[in-house]
Protein backbone atom coordinates (compact mmCIF):
# COMPACT_ATOMS: atom_id res chain seq x y z
CA UNK A 1 0.00 0.00 0.00
CA UNK A 2 1.17 3.39 -0.66
CA UNK A 3 2.07 5.69 2.60
CA UNK A 4 2.92 9.34 1.06
CA UNK A 5 3.49 12.07 2.98
CA UNK A 6 2.33 15.42 1.93
CA UNK A 7 4.13 18.05 3.67
CA UNK A 8 2.44 21.27 4.45
CA UNK A 9 -0.87 19.98 3.43
CA UNK A 10 -2.86 22.09 6.53
CA UNK A 11 -2.03 25.39 3.81
CA UNK A 12 -3.58 26.85 1.22
CA UNK A 13 -2.43 24.53 -1.56
CA UNK A 14 -1.48 21.61 0.54
CA UNK A 15 -5.03 21.54 1.65
CA UNK A 16 -6.73 20.83 -1.60
CA UNK A 17 -4.29 18.47 -2.70
CA UNK A 18 -4.50 16.40 0.45
CA UNK A 19 -8.30 16.47 -0.38
CA UNK A 20 -7.44 15.37 -3.73
CA UNK A 21 -5.50 12.37 -2.41
CA UNK A 22 -7.60 11.14 0.19
CA UNK A 23 -10.90 11.65 -2.02
CA UNK A 24 -9.97 9.75 -4.91
CA UNK A 25 -7.49 6.71 -3.62
CA UNK A 26 -9.13 5.27 -0.89
CA UNK A 27 -6.43 2.71 -1.17
CA UNK A 28 -3.45 4.98 -0.28
CA UNK A 29 -2.84 6.33 2.94
CA UNK A 30 -2.49 10.29 3.23
CA UNK A 31 -0.48 11.60 5.93
CA UNK A 32 -0.39 15.26 6.42
CA UNK A 33 2.84 16.69 8.03
CA UNK A 34 2.66 20.37 8.66
CA UNK A 35 4.24 22.29 11.41
CA UNK A 36 0.94 24.58 11.84
CA UNK A 37 2.70 28.07 11.51
CA UNK A 38 0.35 31.40 11.12
CA UNK A 39 -0.60 29.44 7.49
CA UNK A 40 -1.23 26.29 8.08
CA UNK A 41 -4.79 25.50 9.47
CA UNK A 42 -6.67 22.76 10.30
CA UNK A 43 -10.24 23.94 9.32
CA UNK A 44 -8.96 23.75 5.41
CA UNK A 45 -9.37 19.84 5.88
CA UNK A 46 -12.56 19.55 8.25
CA UNK A 47 -14.12 17.61 5.61
CA UNK A 48 -11.37 14.63 5.52
CA UNK A 49 -10.23 14.68 9.23
CA UNK A 50 -12.08 11.63 9.81
CA UNK A 51 -11.55 9.44 6.62
CA UNK A 52 -10.08 6.21 7.42
CA UNK A 53 -7.35 6.45 5.03
CA UNK A 54 -5.88 10.08 6.28
CA UNK A 55 -4.36 11.15 9.26
CA UNK A 56 -2.66 14.24 10.37
CA UNK A 57 0.74 14.72 12.32
CA UNK A 58 1.90 17.84 13.62
CA UNK A 59 5.76 18.16 13.15
CA UNK A 60 8.61 20.48 11.62
CA UNK A 61 10.87 19.84 9.00
CA UNK A 62 13.30 21.13 10.48
CA UNK A 63 13.77 18.61 12.50
CA UNK A 64 15.69 15.82 10.79
CA UNK A 65 15.41 13.34 13.97
CA UNK A 66 11.83 13.47 13.62
CA UNK A 67 11.19 13.16 9.99
CA UNK A 68 13.49 9.67 10.83
CA UNK A 69 11.53 8.84 13.64
CA UNK A 70 8.26 9.45 11.77
CA UNK A 71 9.80 7.74 7.97
CA UNK A 72 10.14 4.73 10.23
CA UNK A 73 7.56 4.15 11.87
CA UNK A 74 5.18 4.83 9.23
CA UNK A 75 7.22 3.58 6.13
CA UNK A 76 6.21 6.40 3.84
CA UNK A 77 6.35 5.08 0.47
CA UNK A 78 6.15 8.23 -1.36
CA UNK A 79 6.75 12.19 -0.31
CA UNK A 80 4.36 15.17 -2.07
CA UNK A 81 6.77 18.42 -0.51
CA UNK A 82 4.91 21.07 -0.31
CA UNK A 83 5.68 22.59 3.37
CA UNK A 84 7.42 26.26 2.76
CA UNK A 85 7.07 29.93 4.18
CA UNK A 86 5.52 31.20 0.85
CA UNK A 87 4.87 34.49 1.00
CA UNK A 88 7.00 37.20 -0.68
CA UNK A 89 7.06 40.03 1.49
CA UNK A 90 7.34 38.39 4.83
CA UNK A 91 10.66 36.41 2.78
CA UNK A 92 12.07 40.46 2.57
CA UNK A 93 11.19 41.43 6.24
CA UNK A 94 12.99 38.24 7.35
CA UNK A 95 14.61 35.63 5.21
CA UNK A 96 16.16 33.26 7.97
CA UNK A 97 12.70 31.16 8.70
CA UNK A 98 12.77 30.87 4.72
CA UNK A 99 16.50 29.67 4.73
CA UNK A 100 16.05 26.92 7.43
CA UNK A 101 12.73 26.19 6.17
CA UNK A 102 12.51 26.06 2.55
CA UNK A 103 16.38 24.91 1.99
CA UNK A 104 17.37 22.88 5.18
CA UNK A 105 13.80 21.54 6.08
CA UNK A 106 14.08 20.18 1.85
CA UNK A 107 17.20 18.62 3.07
CA UNK A 108 16.19 17.26 6.07
CA UNK A 109 13.21 15.32 3.70
CA UNK A 110 16.21 14.28 1.07
CA UNK A 111 18.56 13.23 3.46
CA UNK A 112 16.02 10.80 5.13
CA UNK A 113 14.06 9.34 1.99
CA UNK A 114 17.70 8.82 0.72
CA UNK A 115 18.74 6.96 3.91
CA UNK A 116 15.36 5.34 4.02
CA UNK A 117 14.10 3.94 0.49
CA UNK A 118 16.60 1.30 0.25
CA UNK A 119 14.14 -0.34 -2.75
CA UNK A 120 12.55 0.58 -5.98
CA UNK A 121 9.42 2.11 -6.66
CA UNK A 122 9.71 5.46 -4.53
CA UNK A 123 8.95 9.14 -5.49
CA UNK A 124 9.80 12.17 -3.89
CA UNK A 125 7.93 15.04 -5.76
CA UNK A 126 9.28 18.82 -5.07
CA UNK A 127 6.39 21.52 -5.45
CA UNK A 128 8.19 24.38 -6.79
CA UNK A 129 7.17 27.93 -8.36
CA UNK A 130 7.84 29.57 -11.38
CA UNK A 131 9.50 32.62 -9.20
CA UNK A 132 12.97 30.73 -9.95
CA UNK A 133 13.33 31.51 -13.69
CA UNK A 134 14.00 35.42 -12.60
CA UNK A 135 11.25 38.13 -13.92
CA UNK A 136 9.94 38.40 -17.89
CA UNK A 137 9.76 41.81 -20.02
CA UNK A 138 7.00 42.11 -21.78
CA UNK A 139 7.75 39.34 -24.17
CA UNK A 140 8.54 35.73 -23.74
CA UNK A 141 7.71 32.89 -21.01
CA UNK A 142 9.08 30.69 -18.45
CA UNK A 143 10.18 27.06 -19.65
CA UNK A 144 11.21 24.22 -18.08
CA UNK A 145 14.82 25.00 -19.14
CA UNK A 146 14.82 28.70 -18.50
CA UNK A 147 17.89 29.72 -16.51
CA UNK A 148 17.46 30.27 -13.14
CA UNK A 149 17.39 33.94 -11.73
CA UNK A 150 15.78 34.44 -8.35
CA UNK A 151 15.40 37.47 -6.77
CA UNK A 152 13.63 37.47 -3.75
CA UNK A 153 14.70 35.59 -0.53
CA UNK A 154 11.97 33.61 -1.46
CA UNK A 155 12.40 32.38 -4.39
CA UNK A 156 16.26 32.13 -4.17
CA UNK A 157 15.26 29.52 -1.32
CA UNK A 158 13.04 27.84 -3.43
CA UNK A 159 15.61 27.98 -6.46
CA UNK A 160 17.90 26.73 -3.30
CA UNK A 161 15.54 23.74 -2.97
CA UNK A 162 15.14 22.62 -6.47
CA UNK A 163 18.56 22.36 -6.78
CA UNK A 164 18.90 20.27 -3.84
CA UNK A 165 16.36 17.77 -5.38
CA UNK A 166 17.89 17.57 -8.62
CA UNK A 167 20.98 17.36 -6.87
CA UNK A 168 20.10 14.09 -5.12
CA UNK A 169 18.25 12.89 -8.48
CA UNK A 170 21.84 12.97 -10.05
CA UNK A 171 24.43 11.91 -7.33
CA UNK A 172 22.40 9.67 -5.15
CA UNK A 173 19.58 8.68 -7.87
CA UNK A 174 16.58 9.27 -5.26
CA UNK A 175 13.59 8.93 -7.40
CA UNK A 176 11.92 12.88 -7.70
CA UNK A 177 10.05 14.89 -9.79
CA UNK A 178 9.38 19.35 -9.27
CA UNK A 179 7.03 21.27 -11.26
CA UNK A 180 6.93 24.94 -10.85
CA UNK A 181 3.76 26.44 -11.18
CA UNK A 182 2.35 30.42 -11.73
CA UNK A 183 0.39 32.28 -8.90
CA UNK A 184 -2.79 30.26 -7.67
CA UNK A 185 -5.74 31.76 -6.18
CA UNK A 186 -8.83 30.07 -4.44
CA UNK A 187 -10.33 29.15 -1.97
CA UNK A 188 -8.56 28.38 2.23
CA UNK A 189 -6.03 31.05 0.89
CA UNK A 190 -4.19 33.35 3.55
CA UNK A 191 -5.29 36.63 3.33
CA UNK A 192 -1.69 38.04 2.81
CA UNK A 193 -1.76 37.26 -0.46
CA UNK A 194 -3.10 39.71 -3.26
CA UNK A 195 -6.67 38.21 -4.26
CA UNK A 196 -8.00 37.11 -0.56
CA UNK A 197 -6.29 40.57 0.57
CA UNK A 198 -8.22 42.49 -1.54
CA UNK A 199 -11.10 40.45 -1.28
CA UNK A 200 -11.77 41.18 2.63
CA UNK A 201 -10.33 44.94 1.97
CA UNK A 202 -13.35 45.39 -0.76
CA UNK A 203 -15.58 43.95 1.72
CA UNK A 204 -14.60 46.21 4.74
CA UNK A 205 -14.32 49.27 2.41
CA UNK A 206 -10.42 49.30 3.35
CA UNK A 207 -7.98 50.95 1.07
CA UNK A 208 -6.59 48.43 -1.31
CA UNK A 209 -3.18 48.74 -1.34
CA UNK A 210 -1.82 48.62 -5.16
CA UNK A 211 2.19 48.17 -4.70
CA UNK A 212 4.20 50.44 -7.29
CA UNK A 213 2.42 51.13 -10.72
CA UNK A 214 0.07 48.11 -10.61
CA UNK A 215 1.58 47.45 -13.47
CA UNK A 216 3.43 43.53 -13.05
CA UNK A 217 2.01 40.74 -14.06
CA UNK A 218 0.99 37.37 -12.78
CA UNK A 219 -0.49 34.47 -14.57
CA UNK A 220 -2.98 33.22 -12.43
CA UNK A 221 -4.28 29.43 -11.86
CA UNK A 222 -7.36 27.86 -10.06
CA UNK A 223 -5.92 25.73 -7.19
CA UNK A 224 -7.72 22.85 -7.87
CA UNK A 225 -6.25 22.63 -11.06
CA UNK A 226 -2.54 23.00 -9.90
CA UNK A 227 -3.73 19.97 -7.52
CA UNK A 228 -4.98 18.11 -10.29
CA UNK A 229 -1.81 18.74 -11.91
CA UNK A 230 -0.01 17.50 -8.78
CA UNK A 231 -1.74 14.48 -9.29
CA UNK A 232 -1.24 13.76 -12.64
CA UNK A 233 2.71 14.30 -12.17
CA UNK A 234 2.53 11.89 -9.16
CA UNK A 235 1.59 9.38 -10.85
CA UNK A 236 2.25 9.44 -14.80
CA UNK A 237 5.38 12.22 -14.85
CA UNK A 238 8.60 10.55 -15.57
CA UNK A 239 10.90 10.24 -13.16
CA UNK A 240 14.13 12.75 -12.75
CA UNK A 241 11.82 15.86 -15.10
CA UNK A 242 10.75 19.26 -14.12
CA UNK A 243 7.00 20.02 -15.18
CA UNK A 244 6.04 23.87 -15.50
CA UNK A 245 2.36 24.37 -14.53
CA UNK A 246 0.31 28.19 -15.48
CA UNK A 247 -2.59 29.18 -16.39
CA UNK A 248 -2.58 30.95 -19.91
CA UNK A 249 -3.80 33.85 -17.86
CA UNK A 250 -1.66 37.13 -17.68
CA UNK A 251 -2.88 39.65 -15.48
CA UNK A 252 -1.77 43.18 -14.43
CA UNK A 253 -2.36 43.90 -10.75
CA UNK A 254 -4.37 46.82 -11.14
CA UNK A 255 -6.69 45.47 -13.70
CA UNK A 256 -7.26 42.43 -11.82
CA UNK A 257 -7.97 44.50 -8.43
CA UNK A 258 -10.09 46.89 -10.81
CA UNK A 259 -11.48 43.36 -11.85
CA UNK A 260 -12.04 42.20 -7.85
CA UNK A 261 -13.84 45.57 -7.44
CA UNK A 262 -16.65 45.41 -10.49
CA UNK A 263 -17.77 41.96 -9.42
CA UNK A 264 -17.97 42.41 -5.54
CA UNK A 265 -19.95 45.94 -5.97
CA UNK A 266 -22.58 43.80 -7.75
CA UNK A 267 -22.77 40.81 -5.65
CA UNK A 268 -22.37 43.55 -2.52
CA UNK A 269 -25.06 45.45 -4.00
CA UNK A 270 -22.96 48.59 -4.51
CA UNK A 271 -23.34 51.62 -7.28
CA UNK A 272 -20.90 50.55 -10.11
CA UNK A 273 -17.65 52.56 -9.31
CA UNK A 274 -17.52 52.44 -5.81
CA UNK A 275 -15.05 49.44 -4.52
CA UNK A 276 -12.47 51.06 -7.37
CA UNK A 277 -12.19 54.18 -5.13
CA UNK A 278 -10.87 52.54 -2.52
CA UNK A 279 -7.54 51.42 -4.83
CA UNK A 280 -4.34 53.14 -2.86
CA UNK A 281 -1.12 52.51 -4.75
CA UNK A 282 1.30 52.60 -1.78
CA UNK A 283 5.81 51.83 -1.91
CA UNK A 284 6.34 49.13 -4.38
CA UNK A 285 7.95 45.69 -3.28
CA UNK A 286 12.26 45.88 -2.97
CA UNK A 287 13.14 44.22 -5.97
CA UNK A 288 9.53 43.46 -7.42
CA UNK A 289 9.57 41.20 -10.00
CA UNK A 290 8.07 42.81 -13.26
CA UNK A 291 6.05 39.48 -15.05
CA UNK A 292 6.06 35.82 -14.78
CA UNK A 293 4.76 33.97 -17.87
CA UNK A 294 4.75 30.22 -17.89
CA UNK A 295 4.54 28.12 -20.62
CA UNK A 296 2.95 24.83 -19.85
CA UNK A 297 2.94 22.94 -23.41
CA UNK A 298 5.12 20.40 -21.77
CA UNK A 299 2.16 19.16 -19.14
CA UNK A 300 0.01 19.59 -21.77
CA UNK A 301 1.54 17.63 -24.45
CA UNK A 302 3.16 14.87 -22.35
CA UNK A 303 0.61 14.16 -19.28
CA UNK A 304 -2.87 15.72 -21.35
CA UNK A 305 -3.32 18.12 -18.12
CA UNK A 306 -4.88 21.73 -19.31
CA UNK A 307 -6.79 24.47 -16.32
CA UNK A 308 -10.21 23.20 -16.26
CA UNK A 309 -11.73 26.16 -15.18
CA UNK A 310 -11.87 29.60 -16.98
CA UNK A 311 -10.49 32.53 -15.15
CA UNK A 312 -13.72 34.40 -14.70
CA UNK A 313 -15.63 31.42 -13.71
CA UNK A 314 -13.15 30.73 -11.15
CA UNK A 315 -12.60 34.36 -9.60
CA UNK A 316 -16.25 34.20 -9.13
CA UNK A 317 -16.04 31.28 -6.91
CA UNK A 318 -13.53 32.19 -5.20
CA UNK A 319 -15.05 35.78 -4.45
CA UNK A 320 -18.06 33.93 -2.98
CA UNK A 321 -16.57 31.21 -0.96
CA UNK A 322 -14.67 34.40 0.82
CA UNK A 323 -17.86 35.71 0.79
CA UNK A 324 -20.05 32.69 2.32
CA UNK A 325 -17.05 31.79 4.90
CA UNK A 326 -16.96 34.21 7.49
CA UNK A 327 -15.87 32.62 10.05
CA UNK A 328 -12.78 31.01 8.23
CA UNK A 329 -11.97 35.19 7.48
CA UNK A 330 -12.45 36.52 10.68
CA UNK A 331 -10.41 33.43 12.41
CA UNK A 332 -7.33 33.75 10.60
CA UNK A 333 -7.38 37.74 10.56
CA UNK A 334 -7.56 37.82 14.11
CA UNK A 335 -4.33 38.12 16.42
CA UNK A 336 -1.31 38.08 14.55
CA UNK A 337 -2.72 38.96 11.51
CA UNK A 338 -3.84 42.33 12.70
CA UNK A 339 -0.05 42.90 13.52
CA UNK A 340 1.30 42.01 10.12
CA UNK A 341 -0.63 44.04 8.46
CA UNK A 342 -0.17 47.01 10.66
CA UNK A 343 3.86 46.72 10.42
CA UNK A 344 3.97 46.00 6.59
CA UNK A 345 1.19 48.27 5.30
CA UNK A 346 1.60 51.45 7.90
P1 LIG B 1 1.07 28.29 2.55
O1 LIG B 1 1.95 29.30 3.17
O2 LIG B 1 -0.38 28.54 2.43
O3 LIG B 1 1.22 26.89 3.33
C1 LIG B 1 2.46 26.39 3.73
C2 LIG B 1 2.21 25.27 4.74
O4 LIG B 1 3.49 24.76 5.15
C3 LIG B 1 1.49 25.71 6.00
O5 LIG B 1 0.47 24.80 6.32
C4 LIG B 1 2.57 25.72 7.07
O6 LIG B 1 2.08 25.45 8.38
C5 LIG B 1 3.49 24.62 6.56
N1 LIG B 1 4.87 24.79 7.05
C6 LIG B 1 5.63 25.92 7.02
N2 LIG B 1 6.82 25.70 7.57
C7 LIG B 1 6.84 24.39 7.94
C8 LIG B 1 7.80 23.55 8.57
N3 LIG B 1 8.99 24.04 8.93
N4 LIG B 1 7.50 22.26 8.78
C9 LIG B 1 6.29 21.76 8.43
N5 LIG B 1 5.32 22.51 7.86
C10 LIG B 1 5.59 23.82 7.62
O7 LIG B 1 1.72 27.99 1.13
P2 LIG B 1 1.02 27.62 -0.27
O8 LIG B 1 0.69 28.85 -0.97
O9 LIG B 1 -0.01 26.59 -0.02
O10 LIG B 1 2.28 26.96 -1.01
C11 LIG B 1 2.56 25.57 -0.86
C12 LIG B 1 3.78 25.22 -1.69
O11 LIG B 1 3.55 25.53 -3.05
C13 LIG B 1 5.04 26.00 -1.30
O12 LIG B 1 6.14 25.14 -1.40
C14 LIG B 1 5.12 27.11 -2.34
O13 LIG B 1 6.46 27.50 -2.55
C15 LIG B 1 4.55 26.41 -3.55
N6 LIG B 1 3.89 27.30 -4.55
C16 LIG B 1 2.93 28.19 -4.15
C17 LIG B 1 2.28 28.96 -5.12
C18 LIG B 1 1.18 29.94 -4.75
O14 LIG B 1 0.71 30.67 -5.62
N7 LIG B 1 0.73 30.00 -3.53
C19 LIG B 1 2.61 28.81 -6.47
C20 LIG B 1 3.62 27.90 -6.82
C21 LIG B 1 4.23 27.13 -5.84
O1 LIG C 1 4.34 32.83 -8.83
C1 LIG C 1 4.14 31.90 -7.81
C2 LIG C 1 4.21 32.59 -6.47
O2 LIG C 1 3.03 33.37 -6.37
C3 LIG C 1 4.33 31.63 -5.30
O3 LIG C 1 5.54 30.92 -5.39
C4 LIG C 1 4.27 32.38 -3.97
O4 LIG C 1 4.28 31.47 -2.90
C5 LIG C 1 2.98 33.18 -3.94
O5 LIG C 1 2.94 33.95 -2.76
C6 LIG C 1 2.89 34.10 -5.16
O6 LIG C 1 3.88 35.14 -5.09
P1 LIG C 1 3.54 36.67 -5.51
O7 LIG C 1 4.48 37.55 -4.82
O8 LIG C 1 3.40 36.79 -6.98
O9 LIG C 1 2.05 36.76 -4.89
P2 LIG C 1 1.33 37.92 -4.02
O10 LIG C 1 -0.11 37.50 -3.91
O11 LIG C 1 2.06 38.25 -2.79
O12 LIG C 1 1.41 39.17 -5.00
C7 LIG C 1 0.87 39.13 -6.30
C8 LIG C 1 1.16 40.46 -6.97
O13 LIG C 1 0.39 41.48 -6.31
C9 LIG C 1 2.61 40.89 -6.85
O14 LIG C 1 2.98 41.57 -8.06
C10 LIG C 1 2.62 41.87 -5.68
C11 LIG C 1 1.25 42.50 -5.77
N1 LIG C 1 0.65 42.93 -4.47
C12 LIG C 1 0.59 42.00 -3.47
C13 LIG C 1 0.04 42.34 -2.25
C14 LIG C 1 -0.01 41.35 -1.11
C15 LIG C 1 0.14 44.21 -4.32
O15 LIG C 1 0.17 45.02 -5.26
N2 LIG C 1 -0.41 44.53 -3.12
C16 LIG C 1 -0.46 43.67 -2.07
O16 LIG C 1 -0.97 44.06 -0.97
Amino acid sequence: MKKILITGGAGFIGSHVVRLFVQKYPDYHIINLDKLTYAGNLENLKDVENAKNYSFVKGDIQDKDFLKNLFEKETITDVIHLAAESHVDRSISGPMEFIVTNIVGTANLLEVARSSWTNDGHIFYHISTDEVYGSLGDEGYFVEDTAYDPRSPYSASKASSDHLVRAYHHTYNLPVKISNCSNNYGSHQFPEKLIPLMINNIKHNKPLPVYGTGKNVRDWLWVEDHARAIDVIFHKGRIGETYNIGGWNEWTNIDLVKEMCRIMDEKLGREPGTSEKLITFVKDRAGHDMRYAIDATKIKNELGWVPSLEFEEGLDKTIDWYLENEDWINDVTSGDYQKYYKEHYS
